[in-house]
């Protein structure tokens, strides 16, 4: 059945398990091309099943069966049948014990899930569905049973051997081999299951917990990297304590490990005991790491080890439920780092990838709801809607409840819930318990897909004193269902009421005073109507209304300001994100006249008011560093293009870049200013304050590049000879590559072979590298990129190089991307259809910028469907990219 369309499988079907494993028991005999896997489940009927003579199915793929055993029998061929995704036995019996023997291929294994080498390591990755290359088993996680494993392997080139839980055993073995023995004690799916093996240094700490037991904490990296695991270990132990103090959380085994791998198609996965991580989220030096990446490596391993709770303790009953655990500790971790950095800077760029990317998605044809009803393929739903929208109706749950409710609700969820497999109607239903609330409506945010779009309009009558919101909701039409169709959803709108001297008190009519703030001008209002009106009396003048403060729903919001007051929000609403909010909307109409004055040849001027507006933003010196450097900085050409209905790329890009021209001309001097105050020598720190620092500055440079002077470039290149740090160093390349070629070609060039020759050994600077070519706006992109395909710093199966150089330009370089030729389509697709070879997952999110062909001119249409189809067309193509391509075609 090899050319067999793949099938959707639905949530509607969902069926609890046949049988359940006690026990499992695992030994490997690890070899790279022939490692194998002897497993013995103990099971029993589930009692909870309706089939009771049902036979047992196991999942499995890709990999030789040896033997099967049933109660200590070895079977023979009739009583079991295998195919290329199952083992079947006829009659298991209602208790018993299964042993497999199989053999598998880490070497050839370049899918990097299951069990694979990544460079001289062995690991494994199981999530979702990985744990079925590994051995034969019930590969779902609501079947949870406690693992014992036993890992066999040459002790000169591995060893250190680990696995999940406490290590109850190790030993010699003949043959220069040794063994270990692994148990972890909590009850958990296979996808959980994690396995390392290979020649490692660790970082080791501890952590006494709330309770007062010690815990081992493991980093485990190559010796090389050694140096670049301080700020893991600090950001983990942070976590560790955020999550007592603010959700009640213990960590429960007596040993907590971290293991760094070069090559992995996520960024971190939370195996019970045994995280690995893709070296880019877990290493971080000053002279190699920017301040994003510091940034990321501690976000990225509270959210894992967050997940201990929300998602290992309490894990998910099906992959629908996906958002359950990721959606929710996507919101913690976001919680997090706001608690533990600038929360507004933070809550702002969650809300620009929100509304760049997610946005994008919803509206386009991989929309889906926050819990799918169907999918092909499960790698494919680890998406900005299951993560960054599920952690957003999390967090609109969290703003209806209050921070304390809320927390009632997480430790009932939490309490009832322990060790089980849940749902999302189960979160839910813990929230409403422990509010009393009905959220029945609210639930549609699980079920609906497109965001909701809000049209506000307001009146203000001076003699009653009176002000009136009115606010209409509408969802679009989606895939699944249109908009004739969709119900008016429980929206949380907080507000503000901006008056002359600063925010106004707010008198809801028919409603109490809000006591979130002390002075009364804060108010959550609740949509649940299709159209609502909200009435303010005891108002003195008519407000500017400052809606949506952080961002409290996942809308898109209309309400026609004029540009003075967006100008008047910018400088006294108390909201941090309505401030920068307001700034953006502000920049946006001013590119959109750039924009047309590029399409109609005309002479533009820039608004006098945002030159204005940046230069008192500027020049405040009582403003937070790291949101002068947010304000300043324009809406991106991938937000201009996820507002615009068709995507004019050359527009967007040159307006914008007109525009940012112009600012910098008008605020050279206030530009100059602010870059040297913010260039201190000191010692480089992830600190908060100096990241703002760093952030302004860099902002200021790549204003000052583009003047006709050389001031700009004087600076970059001082900036990327003396710059102590990654930060720095990678602005001032990024300056250079971009800045007028006839001035700066060569210095250009002599940073790339500068950078290169001091850093080729250090593969994540050299994905930076990689990076700043890829994303270079400079015509002649795609041949720039194809060139580096040969370069001996690339490597496609690296799933970070991929990112690095074909992910950025296909998704930061549009206008080297969409080039009229359609060469840069062509290339990708040539990338895809090799990688659908070699990484399904990878080749699969990279097809992302093709999905979106409806939104450009007919001609570009009509190229990238053309590549579209010449993929789909493509022999043995993966469930993978079959899903993504035919869905999007
Ligand atoms: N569970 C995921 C990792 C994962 C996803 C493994 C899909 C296999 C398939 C992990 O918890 C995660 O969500 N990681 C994110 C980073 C996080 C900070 C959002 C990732 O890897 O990008
Ligand atoms: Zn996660």
């Amino acid at each position: 059945m090899k050319d067999a369309q793949p099938q959707a499988i639905y949530l509607a079907d969902y069926q609890v398990p046949d049988f359940l494993i006690d026990k499992t028991e695992l030994l490997f005999q690890l070899d790279p091309e022939q490692t194998r896997v002897a497993t013995t489940l103990r099971m029993r009927r589930n009692p909870k099943s309706e089939a009771s003579d049902a036979p047992l199915i196991l999942n499995g793929q890709d990999m030789l069966l040896e033997q099967v055993t049933l109660n200590g029998r070895v079977l023979s061929g009739d009583e079991y049948s295998a195919d290329d995704q199952y083992l079947t036995i006829h009659q298991p019996g209602d208790d018993f014990v299964l042993e497999t023997v199989v053999v598998i291929n880490p070497a050839a294994n370049t899918s990097l899930e299951g069990l694979y080498k990544s460079r001289t390591m062995f690991c494994t990755q199981c999530e979702a569905e990985g744990f079925r290359k590994i051995t034969y088993y019930l590969d779902r996680p609501d079947v949870l049973s406690e693992f014992v494993t036993r890992i066999e392997a040459d002790k000169s080139e591995f060893p250190v051997l680990l696995s999940n839980g406490n290590r109850i055993d190790a030993g010699e073995l003949e043959q220069g081999r040794h063994f270990a023995v692994w148990h972890d004690p909590f009850r958990k799916p296979a996808y959980l299951f994690a396995l390392v093996a290979g020649t490692l240094s660790v970082v080791e700490d501890t952590f006494t917990t709330c309770s007062g037991r010690q815990v081992d904490l493991k980093i485990f990296v190559e010796e090389k990297d050694l140096d670049k695991c301080d700020h893991a270990m600090m950001s983990l132990k942070n976590s560790m304590r955020w999550d007592e103090e603010v959700y009640g959380r213990e960590y429960d085994l007596d040993i907590f490990m971290i293991v760094a791998v070069d090559d992995f198609n996520m960024g971190a996965m939370e195996n019970k005991g045994l995280n690995i991580f893709n070296t880019s989220c877990v290493l971080a030096k000053p002279e190699t790491t920017t301040d994003a990446g510091f940034q990321r490596v501690e976000g990225v391993v509270a959210h894992e080890y967050f997940h201990n709770w929300s998602g290992n303790r309490v894990t998910c009953r099906d992959w629908f439920q996906l958002s359950l655990k990721e959606g929710f500790t996507v919101f913690r971790d976001a919680e997090f780092s706001a608690d533990m950095n600038s929360a507004t800077v933070k809550r702002v760029e969650d809300v620009s990838l929100l509304r760049t990317m997610q946005f994008a998605e919803d509206g386009g044809p991989m929309a889906h709801p926050v819990r799918p009803p169907s999918f092909i393929e499960i790698s494919n739903f680890y998406t900005l809607t299951i993560y960054e929208k599920g952690a957003e109706v999390v967090r609109m749950i969290h703003t209806l409840l209050g921070q304390k409710t809320f927390r009632k609700g997480s430790d009932l969820y939490f309490d009832r819930h322990d060790g089980e497999a849940a749902t999302i109607e189960d979160f839910v239903a813990a929230m409403e318990q422990a509010s009393g609330r009905d959220l029945t409506q609210f639930k549609l945010w699980y079920s609906q897909a497109g965001t909701p779009e809000l049209h506000v309009s307001d009146s203000y009558d001076e003699a009653a004193q009176q002000y009136r919101l009115v606010i209409e909701q509408r969802c679009p039409d989606t895939p699944e269902a249109s908009a004739e169709e969709k119900l008016p959803m429980h929206i949380p709108v907080a507000i503000g009421l901006l008056g002359d001297a600063g925010n106004l008190a707010i008198h809801l009519q028919g409603a109490l005073p809000d006591t979130e703030t002390p002075d009364n001008t804060h108010r959550v209002l609740e949509l649940t109507e299709a159209r609502q009106e909200f009435v303010f009396n005891q108002l003195p003048e008519k407000p500017v209304p400052a809606l949506l403060r952080g961002f409290s729903a996942p809308v898109k919001l209309h309400y026609d300001y004029s540009r003075d007051e967006l100008m008047r929000l910018m400088s006294a609403e108390d909201d941090g994100f309505c401030r920068w909010d307001a700034a953006q909307q502000l920049a946006v109409e001013v590119i959109y006249d750039a924009m047309q004055a590029w399409r109609d040849h005309q002479e533009f001027v820039v608004d006098a008011r945002l030159v204005q507006a940046y230069r008192s933003v500027l020049s405040d010196k009582s403003l937070d560093k790291a949101m002068v450097s947010l304000m300043l900085q324009l809406p991106s050409e991938a937000y201009l293009s996820e507002l615009a209905d068709s995507i004019d790329v050359e527009a967007i890009h040159f307006g914008r870049r007109e525009v940012r021209r112009q600012i910098a001309e008008a605020l050279k001097f206030e530009l100059s200013e602010a870059y040297a105050e913010n260039n201190p020598e000191t010692v480089y720190k992830a600190s908060a304050e100096q990241i703002a620092q760093r952030s302004l500055k860099n902002v200021c440079l790549s204003y000052l590049l583009l003047l006709d002077e050389s001031i700009g470039i004087n600076l970059a290149q001082q900036q990327f000879s003396q710059a102590n740090n990654m930060t720095d160093t990678i602005a001032a390349l990024h300056g250079l590559l971009g800045a007028d070629p006839h001035k700066a070609q060569d210095l250009a060039d002599q940073a790339l072979a500068n950078f290169y020759q001091r850093w080729q050994q250090e593969a994540l600077v050299v994905n930076q590298w990689l990076m700043a070519q890829a994303i270079c706006s400079l015509p002649d992109g795609v041949a720039r990129v194809e060139k580096l395909m040969s370069h001996e710093a690339f490597d496609l199966k690296n799933p970070n190089k991929v990112r690095s150089l074909i992910g950025a330009f296909c998704n930061n370089n549009a206008i080297n991307f969409h080039i009229e030729s359609g060469e840069g389509y062509r290339f990708l697709a040539d990338q895809i259809i090799t990688l659908n070879k070699l990484n399904p997952q990878i080749a699969a999110r990279l097809v992302t910028p093709l999905t979106k062909w409806r939104k450009y001119d007919a001609a570009r249409q009509q190229l990238m469907k053309n590549e579209l189809e010449r993929i789909r067309s493509t022999e043995e193509l993966s469930k993978d990219v079959f899903e993504v391509v035919t869905k999007s075609l």
